[in-house]
C-alpha cells in the first residue's frame, strides 16, 4: 500500500495533484472613482458581485482596477452605467494573460526570460552561495506556515558598509518583484558590471527574494492571483478566507486603518500583529542579526502602479520627520529609472483621501526601527496587464529598477543618509 502510494506520487509528481483554478473570460475593469459615493457603492457591491480588487484608487479622481467572473459582469456594467461611472475594460480574458506567462518549456536556470518557481530560485541561490562565497552570506529567517524555508542573502564586499534591506514578493501574485530582484542580485555579483560596481562594493544588501513562500507556490500551482499567506486564522476556514495579508500584519499601528478584520478579505490583517510566521520571523531576524542603525533604507517590493510610497500610511494629517529625505531619495530613484525607458514613477506618502494603510512593512521599518528611508515600491505597470506582465517584460523592468536603485543610493549619499 505504502509502496504503491510512493510510486503514484513519483509518477504524477506531488505538484500536479492540486488542480489549478482557471480564469476563463474573467475581465478587469478600470473604474474612475470621482467621489465618496462612488467609492462606497463599489465597496458595498464587493460580495454580491464577487468583485476582486487588483488595485485600489489612491485618491478621488484616480481609478480602481476590478476583476469580475463572467457571471456578474453584466450586472456590474449595468450598475456602472446607471450610476454614471467612467470606466473602461482593461483585460478581456484574464486566462489568456496567465497562459502567456507560462513557459512552453522550463529552462531551469535563471536568464530572466521566464517566471521561475520557488525551487528554481532556491537552486539558483545555492549556486550563488557557492560561486560567490566570499561575498554572499546566505540566511534563513525561519520556516513558513507550510514549512518552507524563507531564504535571503546578504551581499557584502567589505566590513563597515551601511545596509539596504529588501523584501520582495510578500504578496504572492506579484511575480515581477522576485523576477526583478533576482536580476538585481545578479547585477551586484557578476563581475564587470560598471553601473552597479560602486553600489555593490560600498553598500551591504540584505535581500529576501520571496518572503511569502507559501502564497508564491500556491499562486504557481493553484490560484494564480492569490495575494495572502496560507495560514488559516481559524481551522474551519476555507477558500478565500484562508491567509493573512502579510503587508498588514506588522506590529506598528496594526489594524488602525486600511486593513480588514474579516479573514475572507484580501486585506485581512491577521488575528493579531505578527500572527504570521513570515512576519514575526522577519522582524526578529532584523532585530537579532542586524545591529540597530545599520539599515538606512528598507524596501518592500510590490506591483503594480509605478509608485514609491513612504510613511505615513495611517494618516494624511501629518508627515514624518524625515519626509524631506524620503522624498529626495525617492526622486533620485524615479529620475534615474525614467531615463532608461521613460517609465514614470510617482512618489509621495501612502495616505491620501482614499487609500490608507497600517501594519505594513515600511511603516514598521520607520515607526519601530527608525530606518530613515522606508518605501513600498510598486513596479510596472499602470494597469494594462497588472499582475500579468509577459515574461518579455522582466528584463526591461529589472533594468530600469536597477538604474533606479543606483540613483537612489546616489541621492541618499548626497543628503548624508548614506556615507
Ligand atoms: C467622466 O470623465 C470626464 C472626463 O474625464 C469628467 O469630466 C466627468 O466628470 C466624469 N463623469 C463622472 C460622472 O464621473
Ligand atoms: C527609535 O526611536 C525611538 C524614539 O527616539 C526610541 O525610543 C527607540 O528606542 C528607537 N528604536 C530603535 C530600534 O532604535
Ligand atoms: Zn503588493
Amino acid at each position: 500500500m505504502q509502496l504503491k502510494l510512493v510510486l503514484l506520487l513519483a509518477i504524477f509528481g506531488l505538484a500536479k495533484i492540486r488542480s489549478e483554478m482557471r480564469y476563463d473570460n474573467y475581465k478587469v475593469y478600470k473604474v474612475n472613482i470621482e467621489n465618496m459615493q462612488q467609492f462606497e457603492l463599489i465597496n458595498a457591491k464587493e460580495k454580491a458581485l464577487q468583485l476582486s480588487s487588483w488595485r485600489e484608487a489612491r485618491h478621488l479622481g484616480d481609478s480602481s482596477d476590478i476583476m469580475l467572473p463572467p457571471q456578474t459582469q453584466q450586472a456590474f456594467e449595468q450598475l456602472l452605467n446607471s450610476q454614471n461611472f467612467n470606466y473602461s475594460l482593461k483585460i478581456d480574458n484574464v486566462q489568456t494573460l496567465i497562459d502567456a506567462q507560462r513557459p512552453k518549456q522550463r529552462t531551469g536556470y535563471m536568464e530572466w526570460t521566464q517566471y521561475h518557481t520557488l525551487d528554481e530560485i532556491y537552486a539558483w541561490l545555492d549556486v550563488l552561495e557557492e560561486r560567490y562565497s566570499d561575498i554572499v552570506t546566505p540566511f534563513t529567517i525561519g520556516n513558513s506556515y507550510e514549512g518552507r524555508p524563507i531564504r535571503g542573502i546578504k551581499i557584502s564586499y567589505k566590513e563597515g558598509n551601511p545596509a539596504v534591506f529588501i523584501e520582495s514578493n510578500i504578496h504572492a501574485r506579484e511575480w515581477i518583484t522576485s523576477a526583478t530582484i533576482t536580476y538585481f542580485i545578479d547585477e551586484l555579483l557578476v563581475p564587470g558590471k560598471p553601473g552597479t560596481k560602486d553600489i555593490a562594493k560600498n553598500v551591504d544588501w540584505y535581500i529576501i527574494p520571496v518572503l511569502n513562500v507559501d502564497g508564491f507556490v500556491y499562486s504557481h500551482e493553484a490560484v494564480r492571483l492569490w495575494r495572502k499567506s496560507r495560514f488559516p486564522s481559524d481551522p474551519s476556514l476555507t477558500g478565500d478566507c484562508i491567509g493573512t495579508d502579510l503587508n498588514r500584519n506588522f506590529d506598528y499601528r496594526w489594524m488602525l486603518i486600511g486593513a480588514s478584520d474579516d479573514p475572507c478579505s484580501e486585506f485581512y490583517a491577521g488575528p493579531s500583529a505578527e500572527s504570521d510566521l513570515e512576519i514575526s520571523q522577519l522582524t526578529s531576524y532584523i532585530d537579532n542579526h542586524i545591529p540597530d542603525g545599520t539599515i538606512k533604507i528598507y524596501i518592500s517590493l510590490h506591483s503594480y502602479g509605478q509608485y514609491v510610497l513612504s510613511p505615513w500610511g495611517h494618516t494624511a494629517e501629518e508627515v514624518p520627520e524625515h519626509y524631506p529625505q524620503m522624498m529626495a531619495v525617492a526622486k533620485g530613484f524615479a529620475d534615474a529609472l525614467v531615463r532608461r525607458y521613460g517609465t514614470v514613477f510617482t512618489y509621495g506618502s501612502s495616505a491620501t483621501t482614499l487609500y490608507e494603510v497600517s501594519g505594513s512593512g515600511k511603516e514598521w521599518a520607520y515607526g519601530v526601527k527608525n530606518i530613515t528611508i522606508p518605501y513600498t515600491i510598486e513596479l510596472r505597470d499602470k494597469g494594462d496587464l497588472g499582475f500579468l506582465l509577459p515574461p518579455t517584460d522582466i528584463i526591461p523592468v529589472a533594468r530600469e529598477v536597477t538604474e533606479g536603485f543606483v540613483g537612489m543610493i546616489a541621492a541618499a549619499r548626497e543628503i548624508g543618509v548614506l556615507q
